[in-house]
């Protein structure tokens, strides 16, 4: 019979006709949302030009996404594009648009630097549609010495953030992130450490003020937003609780003389007992001076298979090499660091020293925001209590040996890190802490070994578990690490431990 259509196939029926009608095509999607945000704001100019879609221009939309995508393993074809790339002028922009994704029901993934360890500011899996609101052309920066303190709009990357607060003086600084291209929306809501954490504390530790869009698209203020969400926008991670606008940072002081250092040892120089001493005496140091150490395999492998592990450390000292000698000599002479080791300049150069830029790169390098570090890779990370003992040491040294590009990076704690209590912010690693690991394997020929080096990577933090934080197993926000990706499935359990804190 012609209208016998089962109950069954009625339902299938509807809910195609829903899901085409939930689907629009992105264009229509773009101008539904256009619409939206002319309805909600006063815009006199075209703002077309502020969007990038695959429809209007398919390389333009490429290049926009890939912009300032940092993990390049999120940029594969198979990852989920979003239907469009806003890229807002004005604050106005970002309020409508938090109240259009909500009325078109848009999931909406906020970009400042585009740093995210897993792609979390460009792909969504398994929310489509999706669109990404990219805050970079929101990088305003404004310093007040007379307050000692400065706003700095989201898109703005840490390093302009420094070039600027130099520009005005010479002896202030600000105590926020290594890496000079990360954006300081997307960082300061993590913690944001560097290397005068030591002194100074994190980035996060150092906010005054922010203003904030919260879920209505209303811009909130300290003041307005109250002390409970203030606490959590300063190291709970980005994405969570509103879109931050803008930070005020307190400066810190700086000395106009500034050391730095990077000292090699390998395994032959007896690498693995001066890391040893280094573990006992990194946290305790004189506040002034922050050595992290980058241990990564060294040395061709040939057939007799003689790779060594090379462990460098790389100082900065607030203050001019004859004192950093006499610090050394007392409390690490193990390094044998010498004067014609130390290198004195400005704390700007000192920032760019450690960011990895030549020697010769002016300062105004800085406002490139390039990054030095795009690669496929995979990260985690650790917090130490206790000394990794010298047979760990050797257990681990195995293990690097085994990964084809594998890098870990251990960051000193101590001084005023432990002074500030854990539940103070969202960071909770402070009294207690000796150092933070980062783990990190990189690669270049994109899904093809990823499934091994994620292996390699369980494998050796499975190894590692002994050694450190337990109950939870503690990690850093801002290294965070996805549930599921690229098809390979984490356990609610690692999840869990992952997540660790609080
Ligand atoms: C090469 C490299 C070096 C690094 N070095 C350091 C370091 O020295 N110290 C350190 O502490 N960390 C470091 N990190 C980690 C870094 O702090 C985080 O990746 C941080 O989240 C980057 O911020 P972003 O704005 O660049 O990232 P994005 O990818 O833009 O954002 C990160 C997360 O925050 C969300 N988000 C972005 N903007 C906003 C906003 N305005 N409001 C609310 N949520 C937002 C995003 O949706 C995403 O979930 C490094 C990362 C990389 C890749
Ligand atoms: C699309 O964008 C690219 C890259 O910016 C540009 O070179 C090209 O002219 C654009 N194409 C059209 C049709 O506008
Ligand atoms: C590796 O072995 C070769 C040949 O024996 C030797 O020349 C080289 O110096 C060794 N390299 C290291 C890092 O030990």
């Amino acid at each position: 019979m012609a209208f016998a259509i089962s109950t069954r196939n009625a339902v299938a029926i509807l809910v195609t006709l829903l899901l085409v009608s939930a689907r629009p095509s992105s264009s229509t999607l773009q101008q539904d949302f256009i619409h939206c945000l002319v309805d909600n704001t006063d815009m006199a100019f075209p703002i077309r030009a502020s969007f990038f879609s695959p429809d209007q221009n398919a390389t333009l939309f490429k290049e926009e996404l890939e912009s300032t995508a940092q993990n390049l393993r999120y940029l594969t074809q198979s990852n989920p594009k979003p239907v469009f790339i806003f890229e807002p002028l004005y604050e106005t922009h970002v309020q409508a648009a938090v109240v259009c994704a909500k009325k078109l029901q848009l999931h909406m993934r906020l970009r400042s630097g585009g740093h995210d360890y897993e792609g979390l500011s460009f792909v969504a899996e398994n929310v489509t549609p999706f669109v990404v609101v990219d805050l970079s052309k929101l990088r305003q920066i404004d310093v007040d010495l007379d307050s000692n303190s400065a706003w700095a709009h989201a898109g703005a990357t840490v390093g302009e953030v420094y070039y600027r607060i130099q520009e005005k003086s010479q002896t202030h600084g600000f105590p926020a992130g290594l890496c000079s291209s990360l954006g300081i929306g997307g960082h300061l809501v993590g913690g944001a450490y560097g290397s005068m954490m030591r002194k100074f504390g994190l980035g996060a530790d150092n906010v005054l003020d922010a203003r904030i869009i919260d879920a209505n698209g209303k811009i909130l203020d300290r003041a307005a937003m109250g002390e409970d969400v203030f606490w959590a926008i300063r190291g709970a991670g980005g994405g969570s609780f509103g879109v931050i606008l803008a930070w005020k940072i307190k400066l810190v002081p700086v000395p106009a003389t500034v050391t730095v250092f990077t000292v090699t040892k390998t395994l032959e120089q007896d690498g693995t007992n001066v890391l040893y001493k280094w573990q006992q005496v990194a946290d305790k140091l004189d506040e002034d001076l922050f050595i992290r150490v980058i241990i990564q395999p060294a040395g061709k492998t040939t057939k007799t298979g003689n790779r060594t592990i090379s462990t460098s450390y790389q100082g900065q000292f607030l203050g001019d090499s004859n004192r950093l000698m006499q610090v050394m000599q007392k409390s690490f002479p193990e390094l044998g660091l010498t004067k014609k080791d130390c290198i004195e300049m400005s704390w700007i150069k000192s920032v760019m020293y450690i960011a990895g830029f030549p020697n010769s790169a002016p300062p105004e390098a800085l406002l490139a925001g390039k990054s030095l570090f795009k690669n496929h890779f995979k990260a985690k990370s650790d917090f130490v209590e206790e000394p990794i003992p010298v047979e760990g040491l050797e257990g681990l040294w195995k293990k690097l040996l085994k990964e084809d590009s594998p890098l870990t990076i251990w960051n000193p704690y101590g001084g005023m890190m432990s002074r500030i209590s854990e539940s103070e912010t969202p960071f909770p690693h402070r009294k207690g802490t000796l150092f933070k690991i980062q783990w990190l394997s990189t690669w270049s020929d994109g899904k093809a070994s990823e499934a091994r080096h994620i292996e390699w990577m369980r494998d050796m933090y499975s190894y590692m578990e002994q050694y450190v934080s337990k109950k939870p197993r503690r990690a850093y926000v801002n290294y965070r690490v996805m549930l599921e990706s690229g098809g390979l499935k984490y356990s609610d359990k690692d999840w869990l431990m992952e997540l660790g804190g609080r």
